[in-house]
C-alpha cells in the first residue's frame, strides 16, 4: 500500500467506526489543554466522520468542563486504537463548538434516539450526587436536554498513523490543507 492508500484507508476506518458500535475507533480519546494549562483526556463516541473535509463529529453536554475548556482553547488531539487492525491514529487539529439552538446542534439532536437524548436531561456533569440518588429513577425532561446539547466538529490538520506489527512497526505522517486535501505525507521511523 502506498501512502495515499494508507491515508484513505485510515479515514475509511473512521467512517466505518462512526456507524458501527463494534468498530475499534468507535470510542476515542479527546485530549485538550484546560484553562490552567493542564492536559485533559476523556473518551468520547465518534458520531460521524467525513473523509473529504477531514472532520469528525462528537456530542457533549455544554455544562461539562470540556465545553468551557474547548471554548477557550479549541486545539485538541484525538487518539484512537483499533485492536483488530493494530492501528493507532493520532489526529491533531481544532474543534468548532456548535452550542444549543445552533443549526448544527438542532440537526444532530433531531437524529438522536430518545435514550441518548436522556443523557442530557440530568444534573450538571461533575456536580456532586447523593449516593441514594445513584439508582433512583429521576423523572427527567427530554426537552431540557436539548438546551444543554452541544456538537463538536473536529477538523484534522495532521494524522500520525502507527501500525503495530510483529516486527517492523510502521509509522507515517500526513498533513492536510484548509480544504482537507492531503498536502504532504512521509514515512518516519516508528
Ligand atoms: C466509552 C465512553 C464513551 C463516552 N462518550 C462520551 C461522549 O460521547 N461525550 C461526552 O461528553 N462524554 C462521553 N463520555 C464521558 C467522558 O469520558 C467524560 O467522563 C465526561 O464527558 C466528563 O468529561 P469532562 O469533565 O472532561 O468534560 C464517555 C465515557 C466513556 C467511558
Amino acid at each position: 500500500m502506498d501512502l495515499t492508500d494508507i491515508d484513505a484507508s485510515a479515514w475509511a476506518e473512521l467512517e466505518t467506526a462512526a456507524a458501527d458500535p463494534q468498530s475499534g475507533f468507535r470510542y476515542v480519546s479527546l485530549c485538550s489543554v484546560d484553562t490552567e494549562a493542564k492536559p485533559q483526556a476523556r473518551m468520547v463516541v465518534l458520531r460521524a466522520a467525513d473523509r473529504s473535509a477531514r472532520c469528525l463529529e462528537f456530542h457533549t453536554d455544554t455544562r461539562s468542563s470540556k465545553w468551557l475548556e474547548l471554548s477557550v482553547n479549541p486545539r485538541v488531539t484525538i487518539l484512537g486504537f483499533s485492536a483488530e487492525s493494530r492501528l493507532q491514529l493520532r489526529l491533531q487539529g481544532a474543534v468548532e463548538l456548535h452550542g444549543p439552538g445552533s443549526g448544527g446542534a438542532n440537526a444532530a439532536w433531531g437524529r438522536l434516539p430518545a435514550r441518548t437524548r436522556m443523557a442530557y436531561a440530568g444534573g450538571p456533569p461533575g456536580d456532586e450526587r447523593a449516593f441514594e440518588m445513584i439508582d433512583a429513577a429521576e423523572p427527567a425532561d427530554e426537552a431540557e436536554g436539548k438546551t444543554r446539547f452541544g456538537v463538536l466538529i473536529f477538523r484534522a490538520w495532521t494524522l500520525d498513523w502507527f501500525q503495530l506489527r510483529q516486527q517492523d512497526n510502521r509509522r507515517a505522517l500526513f498533513c492536510y490543507d484548509e480544504a482537507g486535501a492531503l498536502s504532504s505525507c512521509r514515512w518516519v521511523n516508528p
